[in-house]
């Protein structure tokens, strides 16, 4: 028999259906037994947000500065797994604070160390670098990475801006103004993402998961946008100045967390315009770099 633990967080329950659909065909499977945990914070954050809360988790969220967690069910803590699917969104370019807290926690070395861990990640587009952070936070509990999914929203970047900010602040998804997608993952995707668990069932049979991400990637687990890389990193870097300045006002954090949110704005709808147009003028010229890199990021 093979114990597979699903832990998942979701406001909106998005990445919670897109965590039920992957181990749906893993519940048919006789040899094995699934458990559920969804994370819990001891002071959760509403859904939908409100605009001073949304900026307000910047600075702890990119920094990832840990918040209480619950301790997850006594009969969750009682098994050691054969292998766990982590699955999380990211908040800022980073694990969301749900997500880091559990994984910076007590119980995270319990239920991780020495055991196979397949990451999805469901969020609008910006995932590389929170990616390269989970698997510094899975190494620090000797945790073994063996797979990753990415679902984003397939709009283009602009236009998933504009759309998830409705959703957040709304709390549905819905044709905002009528003319624009539904935001977030689509509903073809969530529920195709069931594919996957059929490959994850029968790397688990095998007891080897050599083979997982490259069956995975067969299967366009990962996709990965080099523009979105350069975007994550340099955002990283500037984010990283920002995070830093706001975390040490104590007293003036409300007023420098509008001056973010304006430089946001600028970032966003002028600086990335900007960017992009010279990303293209460089495309040309950086083809082996840039296949380098995106092998990287598809692997694990
Ligand atoms: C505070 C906040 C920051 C976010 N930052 C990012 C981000 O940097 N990159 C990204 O791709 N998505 C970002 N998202 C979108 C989330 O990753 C995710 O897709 C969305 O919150 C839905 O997840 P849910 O299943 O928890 O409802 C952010 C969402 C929130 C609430």
């Amino acid at each position: 028999m093979n114990d597979i633990l699903v832990l998942y967080y979701s406001q909106s329950g998005q990445l919670e259906e897109i965590a039920k659909n992957i181990a749906k065909p893993l519940l048919n499977d006789a040899d094995v037994s699934l458990t559920f945990s969804e994370i819990k914070l001891e002071k959760p954050f509403s859904f939908p947000w409100k605009k001073e809360a949304f900026f307000d988790a910047f600075p702890e969220s990119f920094l990832q500065i840990p918040a209480k967690i619950l301790a997850p069910p006594e009969e969750v803590l009682a098994k050691k797994y054969d292998l766990v699917i982590l699955a999380y969104q990211v908040w800022y370019l980073s694990p969301s604070i749900p997500v880091n807290s559990f994984l910076k926690s007590e119980f995270a070395k319990q239920l991780l160390e020495n055991t196979p861990v397949v990451t999805v990640i469901g969020c609008r587009n910006m995932w590389i670098m929170a990616q390269e952070k989970v698997k510094q936070l899975l190494r620090n509990v000797n945790a073994q990475l063996v797979g990753n999914i990415v679902l984003v929203d397939r709009a283009p970047n602009l236009i998933s801006v504009i759309t998830i900010v409705d959703w957040m602040f709304l709390g549905k998804k819905r044709n905002y103004l009528g003319i624009f997608p539904k935001p977030g993952v689509s509903e073809k995707d969530i529920q195709e993402a069931s594919r996957f668990g059929e490959t994850i069932g029968k790397s688990l049979q095998r007891n080897n998961f050599n083979d997982l991400q490259p069956e995975l990637l067969k299967m366009d687990a990962v996709t990965v946008n080099e523009y979105l890389i350069k975007t994550d990193k340099k955002g990283n870097i500037v984010f990283n100045k920002w995070a830093n300045l706001i975390i040490s006002k104590k007293e003036s954090r409300k007023s420098w967390l509008k001056v973010f949110n304006i430089y946001l704005l600028l970032a966003i709808w002028i600086i990335s315009p900007i960017v992009y147009i010279f990303h293209l003028l460089t495309y040309p010229f950086t083809i082996a770099k840039r296949k380098k890199a995106i092998a990287y990021y598809k692997s694990i």
